[in-house]
């Protein structure tokens, strides 16, 4: 139930061109206590009035000048003022035919002139608690998609959350700092947006690039962690990293882990079918696992690693020159150069957040 001074708080509009039939309308809601009574005799101004004052309830006489019942309801259902607003018609016109006509343009009832005074109340009341529970359906309806959007959120936040922990803990094997992982999945978006990919394909890249080394969970200490140059055998076993990744992310169909299973499987891949595991070449090569390399590679040459320095950023632009053709696809190449600016600042803000000391004591690396 709907409190009564919550009723009697509701906005009600009149329309009528009869000035007398107005004031007594007026005066029978005066007189029961409704404080929000508006009343107009030109149909013309119905519109604003509707926008400005934001009705509960429209009471409109059919029969006027200038714009008659019908007419004014056309013209809010055009206008999509509030499609739920209630209109009470007033009428002195009880033909069948005139009801149905009101009926199926929106009229919700009808007060027949010349007005009963308990009539009037009763027919207004209802419809006001009717219009009153609809709002309040309506907000609850608000909170509720609210809270399944900020959960939606969280969730998605979560699996963001999950994906870069167990990210790490594959690069933690590979002595990285966890740096390399967010600036070369960062890289990869901004290569995917310059390559003109959707924005959801592009979001994808993202999400699922930081799962690319993730089979290096399975290679074997003496491999991973060998000081010197791996012989053939060993580089046989450290290139099962793809295969194993691959493996790892498979058969769950969102497409998020199917993307990053893909590049997972084909980061390693070349331009030129000179990569790894399968030799795949040119556009065989998934964009994804295209873009990676790209990244992966680029982020490498820019990242301390127990077994060199860091290369100054010119250098390293001159690496990805080289292998334009060979190790990358030569248009992303290009790509690559047009984002570079970009790149540049992901590398500064990154640096400037993450303190390459700190964020390797936070991983003990000592890197
Ligand atoms: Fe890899």
């Amino acid at each position: 139930m709907i409190p009564l001074e919550r009723i009697l708080e509701s906005r009600i509009l009149i329309v009528d061109d009869q000035e007398a039939n107005l004031l007594l309308l007026e005066k029978i809601l005066e007189g029961e206590g409704y404080g929000h009574t508006l009343t107009v005799a030109d149909s013309r101004q119905v519109l604003d009035l509707c926008r400005g004052f934001r009705p509960d309830l429209l009471l409109l006489d059919l029969h006027m000048p200038y714009l008659d019942g019908f007419q004014v309801m056309e013209q809010l259902r055009h206008a999509q003022v509030d499609e739920f607003l209630p209109i009470l018609v007033l009428t002195a016109d009880c033909s069948r035919e005139t009801k149905l006509r009101a009926l199926h343009i929106g009229a919700r009832d009808f007060l027949t002139k010349p007005f009963d005074h308990l009539e009037v109340m009763t027919r207004i009341r209802n419809m006001l608690e009717v219009r009153l529970l609809q709002q309040d359906l309506l907000a609850q309806n608000r909170i509720l998609e609210e809270k399944v959007r900020e959960r939606t959120l969280e969730l998605a936040d979560t699996r963001m959350e999950v994906i870069h922990r167990l990210s790490r803990a594959a690069e933690f094997r590979d002595q990285g700092t966890g740096l390399h992982l967010l600036r070369m999945s960062r890289f990869a978006l901004c290569l995917a947006e310059t390559a003109g990919l959707e924005r959801a394909h592009c979001d994808l890249i993202l999400a699922a690039s930081p799962m690319h080394d993730i089979g290096k969970i399975g290679i074997p200490d003496r491999i991973l962690f060998k000081p010197g140059r791996l012989d053939a055998d060993e580089w046989v076993i450290m290139r099962t990293h793809t295969t194993i990744g691959a493996e790892l992310l498979a058969g769950h169909d969102s497409a998020l882990m199917r993307a990053a299973a893909q590049i997972a499987l084909t980061h390693h891949e070349r331009w030129d079918g000179r990569g790894y595991p399968h030799g795949l070449k040119g556009e065989e090569i998934p964009i994804e696992g295209r873009i990676v390399a790209l990244s992966d590679v680029f982020d490498a040459l820019l990242s301390q690693r127990p077994y060199k320095q860091a290369w100054p950023q010119e250098d390293a632009v001159r690496v990805i020159d080289e292998d334009a053709g060979t190790a990358f696809e030569p248009r992303l190449v290009e790509c690559f150069h047009d984002a570079l600016p970009e790149l540049e600042a992901i590398i500064q803000m990154l640096a400037a957040h993450l303190p390459s000391s700190s964020h390797a004591a936070a991983y003990g690396t000592g890197m």
